[in-house]
């Protein structure tokens, strides 16, 4: 939801911005702008419709010269995309700009205001009204530009990370933030900022993540300040990013979405690295051993996720219900943290995010922490906001993923909460031995497994090329096949736009079936498992009506391979396994499906990879 970049040093600033919104471009890309201060002072805003690349076509003849500024990728909440509503906004004198990444609840009331003191408005969004108010404030009160921003943080309802620059003085920077994520990396005798770390660490390791309420005073020569919205100076602490820049770049993929799908196997040995150890035979998560007596505790498991995660959960779920006998509920964030939820001290809430910061899941942590439970992040980026919101929690460690569409977090979510479960059955004694150690030896060969599927890929690309006339496509499976089932049809909607719906298999009979005909294609995952002639019967219930089974079955299958149309092939693993390989063949079609059709499958329309807004 919208990228920020800054630069304060002795740099020429604009390629620096133009780099970092390239490496945001995955929070939002429907507009972009730069602002910065010129070698004669003057303060320039250069912003157009579309993505980086049109702004940095549009800057091809500006002046660009200048050693701060700050730039801004959007994704449109309030005012449609387009050049007037890109960021950055001037104030109205020209003398501020802002950039701003979150939502002001209460921008209508502040703007009537405003407008009734005679203020001029030149957009439509929320984020003109911050500057607008830091202006009236620091004109009408004759204050400095921190103390207007103070004053003006302090009217504002919402979320915000915001970054000001003001034309009468170059040497510094002012950024501030609530419930919308900034980091600020400290080089030598220069400065950067970022939505999150990677604009920033091709320059330097060392960062500050602004806490909630932070202000901070970036000025060039200078050590950086943070105060909070009194004034009071605050410590921030200064972190190490462990993250080099191969993992933020392609390698040689026509697309980040690919390079993460076949990125898998290794992501899941450095998800189980240090945390299994087959020898021993053995799952350790340090929150386990942490938080040992407040996880045996709970009565009740509650995960809360949103998207890809949330179907991770229902994954959870079965996995945690199955080995540790606990039951567990699993909601979408955003309903939880509006229904008035019963919670209390004996549950524990899982909260799983890629991002660390979809502000649905942050406020569902938050309200679960205020009504007494212990709450446990699974999350992958490293700093961000849930983890630092949460009791305790295990990263996914599968390294940044920019491809817009979610594919190796939710293969390293799956792996998280299956560790979880282990290590917490084996603590309450609901696994057996010989359970665990199954399951365990079996986890460690699924990296290998998932590399034989990735040798599908170019007959996955093949088949898709069949399928790119269907406008629906329905998905079914049953178990934990059933939310693979569900993230195969999210996957396939969110970058073809072609519709598609996942379904419990046994239920096609209660209404799906009304849509099968000779166009609809129906994606079958059908493993040798206990299911499996239950889900044969499904099989031949849609050829019956003359519907395209794509089948996925394990190796050797010789029953669907005779009846469906298309057959992929997994490999055989235990059926608590097999979303992990089930899903991989499921994102690769998905991928060649939109990329046959034309699609921009790393920036699909409407969508934006960390979603910051409710
Ligand atoms: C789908 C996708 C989204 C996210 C959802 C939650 O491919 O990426 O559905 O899963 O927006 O995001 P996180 O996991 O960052 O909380």
């Amino acid at each position: 939801m919208c990228g920020i970049v800054g630069y304060i040093g002795k740099r020429q600033v604009f390629p620096i911005l133009i780099k970092g919104l390239k490496r945001l471009e995955y929070r939002g890309y429907d507009s972009a702008g730069v602002a910065m201060i010129n070698d004669n002072g003057d303060l320039s805003v250069y912003k157009t419709k579309g993505k980086v690349a049109d702004l940095e076509r549009f800057c091809e003849d500006k002046d660009i010269s200048g050693t701060v500024g700050i730039a801004h990728t959007r994704w449109a909440t309030h005012g449609e995309p387009s050049s007037v509503n890109a960021h950055p906004h001037y104030s109205e004198s020209k003398n501020i700009a802002i950039i701003h990444n979150g939502i002001i609840e209460n921008y209508a009331d502040l703007k009537k205001k405003l407008v009734a003191d005679g203020v001029k408005f030149r957009s439509d969004t929320d984020t003109e009204v911050i500057v607008q108010l830091i202006e009236y404030i620091q004109t009408r009160k004759n204050v400095d530009l921190l103390t207007a921003v103070r004053f003006a943080l302090t009217q504002l309802i919402g979320a915000y990370a915001i970054a000001v620059l003001d034309k009468r003085d170059k040497d510094q920077i002012i950024a501030a933030r609530k419930q919308s994520p900034l980091v600020i990396g400290i080089g030598e005798d220069e400065f950067f900022l970022g939505s999150d770390a990677t604009p920033i660490i091709e320059y330097t390791d060392k960062v500050v993540y602004l806490d909630d309420d932070n202000i901070a005073v970036i000025r060039r020569g200078e050590d950086l300040k943070v105060v909070n919205t009194l004034n009071d100076t605050l410590n921030p602490e200064i972190c190490t990013v462990d993250l080099d820049l191969g993992q933020i770049e392609k390698g040689g993929f026509p697309h980040f979405m690919l390079k993460e799908i076949f990125e898998q196997p290794e992501c899941l040995e450095n998800c189980m690295r240090g945390r299994i150890n087959v020898e021993a035979n053995n799952v350790t998560l340090s929150a386990v051993i942490d938080y040992r007596r407040q996880l045996l505790a709970a009565k009740r498991v509650i995960i809360v996720a949103c998207g890809t995660s949330w179907h991770a959960g229902l994954i959870g779920k079965q996995l945690i219900e199955s080995l540790c006998r606990i039951p567990v509920e699993v909601e979408y964030a955003s309903e939880f943290r509006y229904r008035n939820p019963v919670i209390d001290s004996s549950d524990v809430v899982i909260a799983i995010s890629q991002s660390g910061e979809t502000a649905d899941t942050l406020a569902a942590v938050n309200l679960a922490k205020d009504n007494g439970a212990f709450v446990y992040g699974v999350c992958n980026a490293i700093g961000s906001s849930i983890p630092r919101d949460t009791d305790t929690g295990s990263y996914i460690h599968v390294g940044p993923e920019i491809g817009v569409a979610s594919t190796k977090a939710f293969t390293g979510q799956v792996t998280v909460l299956l560790m979880l479960a282990l290590a917490l059955g084996k603590e309450k004694g609901t696994i057996t031995n010989e359970q665990y150690s199954k399951i365990v030896s079996e986890l460690c060969t699924v990296p290998e497994k998932m590399k034989s599927l990735l040798k599908l890929n170019d007959r996955i690309s093949e088949l898709s090329k069949t399928f790119t006339y269907a406008s629906n496509f329905l998905y079914l499976g049953r178990g934990y096949n059933y939310p693979v089932a569900l993230e195969g049809a999210l996957k396939l909607k969110e970058i073809s736009y072609i519709h598609a719906e996942g379904y419990p298999a046994a239920e096609m009979k209660h209404g799906p079936i009304a849509l099968i005909d000779s166009d609809m294609p129906v994606v079958v995952i059908a493993p040798h498992d206990e299911m499996y002639q239950k889900v044969l019967s499904n099989i031949q219930e849609i050829k019956a009506r003359k519907g395209k089974v794509i089948a996925l079955v394990s190796k050797g299958d010789d029953t669907i391979s005779k009846i469906a149309d298309e057959v992929i092939e997994i490999p055989q693993t235990l059926e608590c396994l097999e979303p992990l390989v089930a899903s991989i063949p499921l994102q690769l079609l998905a991928y060649h499906i939109a990329v046959c059709k034309g699609k921009n499958v790393d920036q699909p329309r409407n969508l934006a990879k960390s979603v910051t807004v409710e």
